[in-house]
């Protein structure tokens, strides 16, 4: 029986122990996690899956910016990931319906705009796309062809040129040590 759940303070060490089995310990060297580095993601959008006492799964939201980089103009964006399914949970629909639920969720608060980096052929069935040929690039310049987008069609297509940047927020000192634990 899987639950779904908004993730909690202590929930931290369990989903920094499952993005090590996922992704490994060499993921916080990637460039979106330039983008979380002491930024708070948006909590009612972290959502868990438990099974009974152990945590199946997990996913996180971040606010960034999209910087024009030839008009200077910056579109909020908000950043999707990690997500991860432990292995033993996958394939079951977990996935699925976490990123479903979230993006729902996601709309309800008003962003309309959506990234993240990752596969086409998984995400796609969520309707996001690559952003190229808009040529948007992560900090350090990387990862523009895994670079994918979901936005409401009101809103005006992305700068051809363009960069992903953290929103910039004050982070108290104590809760800093505690993202990065859990990134
Ligand atoms: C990718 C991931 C989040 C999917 O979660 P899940 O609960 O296992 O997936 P679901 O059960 O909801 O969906 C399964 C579907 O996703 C597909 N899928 C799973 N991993 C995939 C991948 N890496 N690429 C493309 N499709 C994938 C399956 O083929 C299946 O397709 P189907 O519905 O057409 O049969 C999970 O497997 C995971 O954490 N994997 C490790 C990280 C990873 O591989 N990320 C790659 C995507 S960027």
């Amino acid at each position: 029986m899987f639950t779904f759940d908004h993730e909690r303070v202590s929930d931290g060490p369990a989903i920094t122990n499952l993005l090590n089995i996922v992704f490994g310990t060499d993921r916080l060297g990637k460039a979106s996690y330039a983008l979380r580095q002491n930024i708070a993601p948006v909590e009612s959008l972290c959502q868990v899956v438990r099974c009974g006492d152990q945590l199946a799964a997990s996913i996180r939201f971040w606010p960034t910016v999209i910087s024009d980089l030839l008009s200077g103009a910056r579109h909020n964006a908000l950043l999707l990931g990690p997500l991860a399914v432990d292995p033993a949970f996958q394939g079951y629909g977990i996935g699925s319906k976490l990123v479903g639920q979230t993006l729902s969720a996601a709309s309800a608060l008003g962003h309309q705009r959506i990234i993240l980096v990752g596969d086409v052929c998984y995400y796609g069935r969520f309707g996001f796309v690559p952003t190229l040929p808009s040529y948007i690039t992560l900090p350090g310049g990387r990862d523009a062809r895994r670079l994918l987008v979901k936005q409401s069609a009101l809103l005006p297509s992305l700068p051809a040129v363009g960069r992903v940047e953290p929103i910039a927020q004050a982070v108290p000192a104590e809760a800093q040590s505690e993202l990065l634990m859990a990134s």
